[in-house]
């Protein structure tokens, strides 16, 4: 069983040691299911603020993004790409980081304790295979330093499912 360690407040040290967890975490296994989920509920349980935590995964028959291993209340099933945070940071291949999420046009509630979101997208080489999303009840929760430090933390997510 892996052991969760108190986070240094400043966000630097914060994702750092959090890269270290995650590959201890994911070392020797190769299972994106098994991996999407234990990552997940790394970031759940060791970032503050947050209240849900998860994927959502290409589904290429459909071409769209359907609920992925996550940590949190249930969510909506599937999202259009180009639909939501979720569909727009996956159109654009970009992270979104949105401070106020009653603002951004469009945007999926699926738990009305959600106050602001960022979307990572998950590239596997030039493929998109999904997005992570976090969601916080605290405004404007996530910033550039998480942006930063989510997509490191993803490259090692990808880096474990090997090539
Ligand atoms: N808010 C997201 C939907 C997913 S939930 O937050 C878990 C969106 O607008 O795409």
């Amino acid at each position: 069983m892996h052991a969760l360690t108190e986070l240094p407040g400043d966000k630097t040290t914060a994702y750092a040691e959090l890269g270290k967890s995650l590959r201890a975490l994911l070392a020797g296994e190769r299972d994106l299911v098994a991996n999407a989920a234990n990552f997940t509920a790394l970031l759940y349980w060791s970032l503050r603020g947050l209240n849900w935590a998860g994927f959502y995964l290409v589904e290429p028959s459909r071409g769209d993004l359907l609920l992925g291993p996550f940590q949190g209340k249930p969510a909506c099933v599937r999202i259009p790409i180009g639909r939501g945070v979720c569909g727009t940071a996956a159109a654009r291949r970009e992270t979104v980081v949105v401070p106020d999420v009653h603002a951004f046009p469009g945007h999926i509630a699926c738990d009305s304790a959600s106050n602001s979101e960022i979307v990572v997208p998950v590239l596997r080489g030039d493929r998109l295979i999904g997005v992570l999303d976090l969601d916080s009840p605290v405004h404007a929760r996530f910033d550039a330093e998480d942006a930063a430090g989510l997509e490191r933390l993803v490259r090692v997510f990808v880096e474990s499912l090997g090539e």
